[in-house]
């Protein structure tokens, strides 16, 4: 426990500026705590196209999952999707975590992307994280504008 209890708080001072983004939960099986932008201090967030993201969900799981991976997408008011390319480390399927990934334990997951070129300004940004059975682990969705 005490190690969790000090990635919340490390989390919590480097990310102090950042707030705590609202979200439409999509399917999530896990519980979600929050989720942030660290360069977003507004919600919606001006997304720039071009400039590198970091995105952080704090979550607990219910289940126990034996992979994970990755997938953003972002949704333009014509309803057309985009694949949004995410970059983290590769250890456990597409993301650097530890796997298994087991239920009840507080996992925090950081992902970059860059800001996404788009003709519109509104959009809708979706981050799921899936498990070997393509079981949503996570998903929710942030509406966004674009710069
Ligand atoms: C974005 O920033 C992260 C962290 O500084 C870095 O690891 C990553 O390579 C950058 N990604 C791109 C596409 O520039």
């Amino acid at each position: 426990m005490k190690l969790f209890s000090c990635v919340y708080l490390l989390i919590l001072v480097t990310s102090a500026a950042s707030i705590m983004m609202k979200y439409t939960d999509c399917g999530s099986t896990a519980t979600i705590h929050f989720i942030l932008i660290e360069e977003c201090h507004h919600d919606p967030c001006v997304l720039q196209s071009g400039h590198n993201y970091t995105i952080l969900v704090s979550f607990t799981p219910r289940e126990r999952h034996n992979q994970v991976r990755s997938l953003m997408s972002l949704t333009d008011p014509l309803k057309t999707d985009t694949p949004v390319p995410v970059w983290t480390n590769y250890q456990c399927g597409d993301l650097s975590v530890l796997c298994p990934v087991q239920p009840g334990i507080l996992q925090t997951y950081s992902a970059n992307f860059v800001g996404p070129y788009h003709s519109t300004i509104n959009v809708d940004l979706k981050w799921e994280i899936k498990d070997e059975k393509d079981h949503e682990i996570i998903c929710f969705i942030l509406a966004e504008l674009i710069q």
